[in-house]
């Protein structure tokens, strides 16, 4: 054999198909169970079998939760076995940075004989469904995962996408896997108990997002943002539902759910972001990080894009409106922080590619970064931020 011959060198495009499901209820655990019950589908003539994984910040702040959760599964006996006590694990982004809190979830979905067709259901906060669904992801390769998002950072973006991981050598999600979730159900009552800081939080990628693919739910985010900040639901529902959508319309109609090409559009605002994460030992939360890379990034898509500055200026004021931080005392040491530009583009390999805007609603990707603008964007975003506070 050799390689001349004619089948030696094959090669042969294939698809899978997959289907996201999306559900909105307003109490998941009350009136609207059904959703979640009709999710987790059985195998013919079987039970599903399902094993509950919950944050434990959530837990505390709902004390009624265990008992709620335990009487679901009482109710739907007849078509679902769930693996009993609940498995509570802590939240917050320390879950990522600890390898040892991933073998102990192995352990008790082996301890629970799951397999590819049972249930991991897991509800919290952006990390917790991180590291849990990286346990389920690599459980027998895959078992089907169920995220219930408790937080609106959850709702509106990390709990529709299709990665999960933890932290690495500290980096962010430096170990990690592609797997397209079975079931998410965003559920406004669940939100009831979120702090206000972390509240605020998932709006910065509402403001990201509505930023790159919907002017119109851009400028309603920034008029309704004072209203949204004070937790006013009529207000703050209808953008974590829109926010989801186009996270979850980018992911399906996109064309590169696995990130297979250079460009990230979603990762607009997270080179920073990512990095001042781990420069600040994780003080900062994700969401505002966020705020604060999106605000970098905007303002330097002013100075180098043609991103009217009035319109830079508008994405500052929102971010404020909502609540979200502009700054932080890391942002002084800049050479620190450009390392994120060279981590961002380790993470994907290939050309460095970073999104930015030429205008509301129209994103650009550029391959080199000018550091002396940055540098001057971040010193206008400190400016801004500065004046605000005084
Ligand atoms: N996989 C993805 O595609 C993706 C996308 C964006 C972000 N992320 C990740 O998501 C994480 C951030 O998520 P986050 O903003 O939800 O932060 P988080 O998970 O750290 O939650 C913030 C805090 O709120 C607590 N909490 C959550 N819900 C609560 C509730 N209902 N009541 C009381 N306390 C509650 C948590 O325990 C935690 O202490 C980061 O690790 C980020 O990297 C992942
Ligand atoms: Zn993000």
């Amino acid at each position: 054999m050799t390689s001349r011959e004619p089948d030696a060198c094959i090669d042969v495009s294939f698809s899978v198909p997959f289907t996201h499901r999306l559900r909105f209820t307003d109490d998941v655990l009350g009136a609207d169970q059904h959703v979640l019950a009709e999710l987790l589908e059985p195998s013919p003539g079987q039970r599903a079998r399902v094993q509950l994984w919950i944050d434990q910040n959530v837990a505390e702040a709902q004390p009624d939760l265990l008992d709620r959760l335990a009487t679901f599964s009482r109710h739907h006996q007849d078509r679902l076995e769930v693996e009993s006590p609940v498995q509570v694990v802590p939240g917050g982004e320390a879950i990522k940075n600890d390898l040892q809190v991933i073998v102990r979830m192995l352990d008790a979905m082996n301890a629970a004989n799951l397999d590819r067709r049972s249930y991991v259901v897991v509800i919290g906060g952006g990390a917790v469904l991180d590291a849990v669904g990286f346990a389920a992801a690599i459980a027998h390769r895959g078992i089907r995962l169920v995220r219930l998002p408790s937080s609106t950072l959850g709702q509106g973006d990390s709990g529709v996408g299709v990665k999960n991981g933890v932290n690495l050598y500290r980096k962010k999600n430096w170990l990690g896997a592609f797997a397209v979730p079975w079931g998410v159900i965003n559920d406004a009552r669940m939100l009831q108990s979120l702090s206000d800081r972390d509240f605020v939080c998932g709006f910065s990628e509402a403001v990201k997002v509505s930023m790159l693919k919907d002017t119109a739910m851009f400028d309603e985010l920034c008029a309704v943002a004072r209203q949204v900040r004070q937790r006013d639901m009529r207000a703050a529902w209808p953008m974590i539902r829109r926010s989801a959508r186009l996270h979850l319309d980018h992911i399906t109609q996109g064309g590169d759910p696995f990130e297979m090409l250079e460009a990230r559009p979603l990762d607009f605002g997270h080179w920073s972001a990512h990095r001042l994460e781990s420069m600040t030992g994780f003080r900062i939360r994700h969401g505002e990080a966020v705020a604060i890379g999106v605000a970098i990034d905007t303002v330097y898509s002013s100075l180098t894009q043609g991103l009217p500055a009035a319109d830079a200026d508008r994405v500052l004021h929102c971010l404020r409106d909502l609540g979200l931080p502009l700054s932080d005392p890391a942002l002084a040491e800049t050479d620190e922080l450009f390392r994120g530009l060279e981590e961002f583009r380790q993470h994907l390999g290939g050309q460095f590619t970073l999104t930015l805007v030429s205008a509301i609603g129209r994103s650009v990707d550029v391959h080199e970064i000018d550091h002396v603008r940055m540098k001057q964007a971040i010193q206008q975003v400190a400016q801004f931020a500065n004046r605000e506070a005084s």
